[in-house]
């Protein structure tokens, strides 16, 4: 329901914003479209209920507003993530989405197998977050999802996925503003100021481990 209204809200704001919502895994809370440009859509503490998730052979669903956009997701190992730093290890992002663009407004699903990316602590029993970036041409948005790992689970039925277009998704070396990405206190902060980091944001994800391992990961992925 919650996303029913929400995409009917911003079809009014098209025209000055594109935003996506995390379907599955769920995220911390209900979608907040004024805060999306914040770290992790506003809410700035991990949730009790947490989704219990696939290590192996889980899936993130989204919904795109934009028909053309950008989307990647970082991880944390962290009882409670509230910062970018938090998402961290060596003073690098942990991606477990390298980004890639795509185009398509609509649902879009794609497997995400946690337990091949070898990321120290993302294992059976492990609390972690995964936080989705996705820009869809005014900026930056995030939203965060709470999960305890699980060799034995699956992805329930009940989950759509589905993609609306079967576009091409191509890798690209955009990323997480480190040194403008707003905080959990600040969450006023306004898109515009997100989108001004861009040009920044991609040397810093170039630097942090270049096209060709991009590349590779996304070919590992897909
Ligand atoms: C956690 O509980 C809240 C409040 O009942 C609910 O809105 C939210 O969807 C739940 N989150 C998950 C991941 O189950
Ligand atoms: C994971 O989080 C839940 C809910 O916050 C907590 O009860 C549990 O002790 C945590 N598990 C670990 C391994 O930290
Ligand atoms: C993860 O570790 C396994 C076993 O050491 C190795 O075979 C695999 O190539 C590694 N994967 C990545 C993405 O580094
Ligand atoms: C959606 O597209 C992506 C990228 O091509 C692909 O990996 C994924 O399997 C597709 N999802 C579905 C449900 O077909």
């Amino acid at each position: 329901m919650r996303f029913t209204s929400a995409v009917f809200f911003s079809g009014l704001l098209a025209a000055v914003s594109a935003h996506f919502q995390l379907q599955y895994p769920p995220p911390r809370g209900d979608f907040v479209e004024d805060d999306e440009p914040t770290f992790c859509d506003g809410y700035a503490n991990a949730v009790s209920n947490r989704t219990v998730f696939p290590t192996t052979g889980g899936k993130i669903s989204i919904n795109s507003e934009h028909p053309q956009w950008t989307l990647g997701g970082i991880i944390a190992t962290v009882q409670n993530p509230d910062s970018f730093d938090n998402f961290k290890a060596n003073n690098a992002f942990q991606y477990v989405v390298p980004f890639f663009k795509t185009s398509g407004e609509g649902g879009f699903c794609f497997p995400l197998d946690l337990a091949a990316q070898n990321i120290s602590g993302v294992q059976d029993g492990a609390n972690v977050t995964i936080q989705l970036i996705f820009d869809g041409g005014d900026g930056q948005l995030y939203q965060c999802a709470d999960l305890t790992l699980s060799d034995s689970a699956t992805v329930p039925d009940s989950v759509s996925c589905t993609n609306a277009t079967d576009a091409a998704v191509t890798p690209v070396s955009t990323g997480v503003a480190t040194a403008t990405a707003t905080s959990p206190a600040s969450s006023t902060a306004s898109a515009s100021a997100t989108q001004t980091s861009n040009a920044a944001s991609a040397k810093n994800v170039m630097g942090l481990f270049g096209a060709a391992g991009v590349l590779a990961a996304i070919a590992a992925m897909l």
